[in-house]
């Protein structure tokens, strides 16, 4: 908004604004309380963004901004919550405030599907855990996906991404789905060219790299944006930092249950050693997913998968990379078990068979995984322009 242009300023009306921003500061602020309160009743409120720390005069609430030019500079700093590590961010893609917020609206927009029916949230909503609660993706004109849709949440960390890592990082992976005729079927060139129509699109470049709107840049927003979508502050944390009242009897016994045979693959603190196994899942269907071996070409990684993390996985059923077991329990007797039976089982599953798990270990598995839901945003869609 252009509100200070010099000498003859409307102060009356420069009033006016004001106000009516303020207000609606104040009605975001009670909308973001409410929903944060009611949507999910186990969860706390996500902690804002913090600022960042600045020499310079502190902000006037509601403080009127210059016409862009050059790109924004302010930093948006990420605080992982307790229990989490620093997140890694790439030399090219600085955090800051402008590429977040434009990420944020790409996220939610649908016009990055070629029919304009879906949004990267409809696959990975905030509302369902960041995942998706159905087997596996309905995509493009009603497409139906291979895969189970993973949740977005703590990406940020993935030195692998998909099920068989076919992408090395969140700006890699950005694109894919734009352009997957399964998922939303548009074409980038398309893209580019419809969200330059849009003049708001076209400031919020311009204030995010400096640019108009490119696809390097609609990567780099999107991928600058999931990686404030962080789960941590679980009671699994809050025991760990001292807490020997976060966990109950029974997640401390699955604690130790998991810690001697599980943690060697969903190794803390993300739950996941981003490495490939043959656990067997999913064999049995024609075609059946060649899982890393799509990726490398070597026979010897057929039906391996990429070890899924395990924050949140309470709220992300149904499990596996098929969707095919829809409880938490059944996922966790079939891990405990130690996987599905096939020439090219993982060696550590003939092991975890040997440990012969009873039922109350794999009840105790479970109370500790859902010891693994903390805190993480739960984000509304953005007014889009
Ligand atoms: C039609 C459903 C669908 C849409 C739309 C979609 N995704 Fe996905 N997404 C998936 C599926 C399914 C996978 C897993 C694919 C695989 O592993 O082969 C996935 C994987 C991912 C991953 C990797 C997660 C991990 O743990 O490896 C990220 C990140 C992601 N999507 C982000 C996005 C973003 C950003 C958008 C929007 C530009 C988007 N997705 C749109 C279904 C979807
Ligand atoms: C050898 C490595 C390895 C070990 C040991 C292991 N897992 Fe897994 N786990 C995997 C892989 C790989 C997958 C994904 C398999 C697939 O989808 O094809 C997986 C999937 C899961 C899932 C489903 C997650 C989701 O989001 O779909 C759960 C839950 C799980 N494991 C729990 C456990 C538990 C509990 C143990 C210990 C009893 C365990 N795992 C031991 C490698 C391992």
């Amino acid at each position: 908004m252009r509100l200070i242009q010099g000498r003859g300023v409307d102060l009356r009306s420069l009033w006016r604004q004001g106000s009516v921003l303020l207000t609606l500061a104040g009605v975001s602020l009670l909308v973001v309380y409410v929903v944060a309160g009611c949507g999910q009743p186990a969860q706390q409120a996500p902690s804002p963004p913090a600022a960042q720390p600045s020499a310079q005069a502190p902000a006037a609430p509601a403080k009127q901004e210059a016409p862009p030019a050059a790109p924004k500079e302010e930093a948006y700093v990420i605080n992982p919550p307790l229990g989490l590590p620093p997140v890694p961010i790439p030399a090219d893609n600085p955090m800051t405030k402008a590429k977040v917020e434009l990420g944020k609206m790409l996220y939610f927009d649908t016009r990055l599907s070629a029919d304009r029916t879906i949004s990267c949230a409809t696959c990975h909503d905030p509302q369902k855990a960041w995942a998706e609660d159905r087997p596996t993706s309905v995509g493009f004109k009603g497409q139906l996906g291979p895969v189970n849709s993973p949740t977005v949440i703590n990406t940020a960390y993935a030195r692998a991404l998909f099920w068989d890592g076919r992408a090395a990082s969140l700006e890699e992976q950005a694109l894919g789905p734009i352009e997957n005729p399964k998922e939303m079927g548009h074409s980038l060139e398309e893209l580019v060219k419809q969200l330059s129509e849009v003049p708001e699109y076209v400031r919020r470049f311009q204030e995010a790299f400096g640019t108009g709107v490119t696809k390097d840049g609609i990567a780099k927003a999107i991928a600058a944006f999931e990686r404030t979508i962080l789960s941590g502050n679980s009671p699994y944390d809050r025991y760990q930092a001292g807490d020997k009242t976060a966990l109950s009897e029974e997640q401390v016994r699955g604690l130790r249950i998991f810690e001697d045979n599980c943690a060697v693959c969903h190794s803390p603190p993300l739950f996941s050693n981003y490495q490939y196994y043959n656990a067997g899942i999913g064999l049995d269907k024609e075609p059946s997913n060649k899982g890393r071996m799509a990726v490398t070409g070597d026979e010897r990684d057929f039906g391996k998968f990429r070890v899924p993390p395990l924050r949140e996985v309470a709220k992300t059923a149904p499990y596996f990379h098929d969707g095919s077991v829809a409880t938490l329990e059944e996922a966790v007797r079939i891990m405990a078990q130690g996987g599905i039976d096939n020439p090219r089982l993982a060696a550590q599953f003939k092991t975890l068979k040997q440990a012969q798990l009873s039922d109350q270990d794999i009840k105790d598995l479970v109370a500790f995984l859902n010891a693994l839901s903390g805190e993480y945003p739960i984000v509304e869609p953005p007014q889009l322009p």
